[in-house]
């Protein structure tokens, strides 16, 4: 029997209405869109409004337009896989939510953790699911709240991210399309650099975490900075170099979107020219989560079967890694 590869053969990205502007961002703390485009890239961000609403929101917009384009039944779905830093609340898991929200009755779910790197992680957890044979339709979703973890009055972090949803269909592939190889890597003494520091077991929430911000996301930006650059770049090179591919044979980079100077380095490190390189930071920002699905959904008309694309990403942990695929569908 030929081999068999997890191949993505649907993509959807959502965003909500509200647009957080470099002007708006003014307005609130002391920075300007100078700033903010030359040291990030960012313009603006979308911003979930109103009360109660999850990162599942998101999530559930974004499954709901993939079942619809892909033409999927929700009892056709075996395996739901959400990753996010900002899940609807701690336990059940926001992938349950999701799939009660859309309809997914047939199946099982479960939420991954992996900061910045968390859709690329469930990405290769999902292929694993797929190529074993015992599944045939698997959703990978990435979405985060970012707005609800971020601080507006720490100028260093509020520039920086948005809000969004993504969602990959993954099925099998016997002709050689799909997941080809992925490397992925964490190092938990990088976790002083980016993280929430309450409101999990070590710190429960607290009038004192409260009254010290500590549920809000905190960085190191120069720290976080170097180490991205590094661990991006040299698992990109690393998946070209155990795949035999040059900067010609790769149709695109589709990088997660943290910061344009890190895109730009990783990009260069790989050969490539701008062109090949998937960009839509300057309109979401950092999505976390939703980065690598949202490069998808934009780009999905010009991609065609059997163009090498390579997917990578650097976050919180720390966490990296690198996924090469080559594209199973033309535009439809
Ligand atoms: O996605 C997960 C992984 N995360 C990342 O990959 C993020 C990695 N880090 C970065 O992208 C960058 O470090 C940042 C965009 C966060 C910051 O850029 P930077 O070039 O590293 O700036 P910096 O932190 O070195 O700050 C330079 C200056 C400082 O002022 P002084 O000390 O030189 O007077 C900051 O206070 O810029 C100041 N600054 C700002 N000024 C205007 C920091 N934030 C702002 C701001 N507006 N929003």
């Amino acid at each position: 029997m030929s081999k068999i590869n997890a191949a993505i053969t649907g993509i959807h990205g959502w965003v909500p209405d509200y647009i957080l502007t470099n002007a708006e961002l003014e307005t609130i703390v002391d920075t300007t869109d100078e700033w903010i485009m030359s040291r990030t890239g960012i313009k603006e961000r979308h911003i979930l409004k109103g009360e109660n609403q999850g990162s599942s929101v998101l999530g559930a917009e974004a499954v709901k337009g993939l079942l619809e384009k892909t033409g999927t039944s929700p009892d056709e779905v075996d395996l739901l896989i959400m990753a996010t830093v900002t899940p609807d609340m701690l336990f059940p898991a926001s992938s349950n939510i999701i799939c009660d929200k859309v309809g997914i009755k047939n199946a099982w779910s479960f939420d991954l953790n992996a900061a910045c790197s968390g859709f690329l992680f469930a990405l290769v957890t999902a292929s694993k699911f797929v190529e074993s044979g015992q599944y045939k339709k698997v959703i990978v979703v990435g979405a985060d709240k970012m707005s609800a973890i971020t601080d507006y009055t720490d100028r260093t972090t509020c520039v920086l991210f948005g809000d969004a949803g993504g969602a990959v269909m993954l099925e099998p592939n016997t002709e050689g399309y799909g997941i080809i190889d992925s490397k992925t890597y964490t190092d938990g003494s990088g976790r002083k650099y980016l993280y929430q520091t309450a409101g999990g077991s070590a710190y429960p929430p607290t009038h004192e975490t409260i009254d010290a911000k500590e549920h809000f996301i905190r960085q190191e930006g120069q720290a976080v900075f170097k180490f991205a650059v590094k661990g991006m770049a040299d698992v990109s090179v690393e998946m070209m170099e155990r795949n035999n591919l040059t900067s010609d044979d790769i149709k695109y980079l589709i990088p997660h979107q943290a910061n344009m100077r890190i895109i730009d380095a990783t990009a260069r490190r790989m050969g490539l020219e701008k062109e090949k390189v998937t960009i839509n930071i300057e309109r979401y920002g950092n999505t976390t989560n939703a980065t690598i699905p949202l490069c998808i959904h934009d780009w999905e008309h010009k991609l065609k079967k059997g163009d090498n694309i390579i997917l990578s990403a650097f976050g919180g942990g720390f966490t990296w890694g690198s996924i090469y695929l080559k594209w199973a569908y033309d535009p439809k």
